[in-house]
């Protein structure tokens, strides 16, 4: 136990093996291995271990309590529940348990029962920031804003300084079109926070005012490393789609080029990869597949797919700029809504690029006609939309011929879809001299 707390695995599973050959039967030992397995990704032992700690010593709520974190890693939410249940049953003290029980109840769509029992958790232990958080990130689930920024104002009472609440809050402003309520928030956090990056990336949203060329690469990283481990079930839960659409594109046009000369092998970049949802759909067509992405935490899971030949941590445009092979196709998913403007993207992408390669990307579109000026626009959810004329002229200017845009449906965004333009751009066979 003394090894496996100072993080040394190999020596913890050395003893807990050991002492588990003498006592095959040790509840404790048993459920610490399998602690230790779930922690090294081994998540079916850990489950079997755990499983055996609980027919020895069938009410130790801390079993019960981990083997539903097991399962809630392996995606299995309503065996999840169970156990969290149980956990309760056997020490309703055990906020931490009741916490996990509420979120498994929001995710699996039990509303109601989750709303109970986080409200019930948030009043036993009113300093459970976590708890509270979830409490938020229930009221989202269910569409209920006035609520979230009713828990949101009520954490901050606890909580003054916290960042999380702070974002959620802002971002609960912005669903019901709040803005005045949400620039003072951000205006408040900034003055508490100076160099803050989220607050003064949505407050220049909310003010319209010095609107960044592009988002900040720390209010990216910091956003993002957030959002890492719910990124794939909430896009999931909101029909995300830009990678079908890329990847539809992609086989369509390998269709034709295998026509041509048999062969469709590339070098594929995938810029702001995030957590490789792209990458298994084009795999098929690339000799070799990188992808790039700020956020150290979305790069985490993509590399856990195991399907890229390399991942790199850093800026996409200053990627580009520095890859000395050029790539015959270059793939950017919902990722260009994080820039503004888009000529130091196009002029790199087309640097990348084999003449005759293959930029396709997607946008958000502007909410209002396509000829609205500005042409781009950061909106106080944070993210920015595009025209469609305004994308092609940028890829024009540095050397692209636009070879398809469509309007596509991205994802879902409180019921509605959120519309976008997937372009597809061909680089032309010289590079255009940069002014
Ligand atoms: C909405 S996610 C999309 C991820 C992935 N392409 C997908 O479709 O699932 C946007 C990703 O772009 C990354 N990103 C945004 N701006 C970036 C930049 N300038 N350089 C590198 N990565 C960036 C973020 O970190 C995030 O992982």
């Amino acid at each position: 136990m003394q090894a496996h707390g100072r993080g040394d695995w190999a020596e913890a599973g050395r003893g807990y093996r050991g002492w588990l050959e003498r006592e095959p039967d040790d509840p404790d030992a048993l459920h610490l291995l399998g602690v230790l397995e779930a922690q090294q990704g081994q998540l079916e032992v850990a489950a079997r271990l755990i499983e055996r700690a609980i027919e020895v010593k069938p009410d130790e709520s801390m079993f019960h309590n981990n083997l539903g974190n097991v399962r809630v890693e392996q995606g299995r939410l309503p065996d999840a529940e169970p156990h969290y249940l149980r956990a309760v049953q056997l020490e309703p003290q055990r906020v931490d348990a009741a916490n996990n029980l509420g979120v498994v109840l929001s995710r699996i769509g039990r509303s109601d029962q989750a709303t109970a029992i986080l409200q019930q958790v948030v009043k036993m232990a009113p300093g459970f920031a976590d708890a509270r958080l979830n409490l938020v990130q229930h009221c989202f689930r269910t569409g209920d804003y006035g609520n979230a920024i009713q828990h949101c104002l009520d954490g901050l009472v606890t909580d003054p300084g916290s960042n999380p609440m702070r974002r959620l809050l802002g971002a609960a402003y912005s669903a019901l079109g709040m803005d005045t309520q949400a620039t003072e928030l951000y205006q408040r956090w900034l003055a508490d926070e100076p160099d803050n990056p989220v607050a003064r990336h949505h407050l220049q949203a909310c003010l319209g005012a010095d609107i960044p060329e592009r988002a900040s690469d720390g209010y990216v990283s910091t956003v993002f490393d957030q959002f890492a481990a719910s990124f794939d079930s909430k896009l999931a839960k909101l029909e995300y789609r830009a990678p079908e659409h890329i990847a539809a594109w992609v086989d369509a046009q390998a269709g034709a080029v295998a026509a041509e000369d048999g062969a469709a092998r590339w070098r594929v970049l995938d810029l702001g990869c995030g957590t490789g949802l792209v990458g298994p759909l084009v795999r098929r067509h690339a000799r070799e597949l990188v992808g790039v992405d700020l956020s150290a935490g979305m790069l985490q899971k993509a590399a856990a797919r195991q399907v890229y030949d390399a991942l790199h941590q850093g800026e996409l445009v200053a990627f580009l700029e520095a890859q000395s092979e050029p790539a015959e196709l270059l793939v950017c998913a919902d990722t260009l809504c994080y820039f503004g403007v888009l000529d130091d993207f196009a002029a790199a992408a087309r640097r990348a690029l084999v003449p005759g390669g293959h930029l396709v990307a997607t946008v958000e579109a502007h909410p209002e006609p396509d000829d609205a000026e500005p042409p781009y626009r950061l909106h106080i959810h944070g993210r920015y939309s595009h025209a469609s004329g305004y994308v092609q002229s940028a890829l024009a200017a540095t050397g692209f011929e636009t070879v398809a845009i469509k309007a596509v449906p991205l994802r879902n965004e409180a019921g509605r879809p959120v519309q976008g333009w997937l372009v597809a751009a061909r680089a032309a066979d010289a590079v255009l001299p940069t002014s």
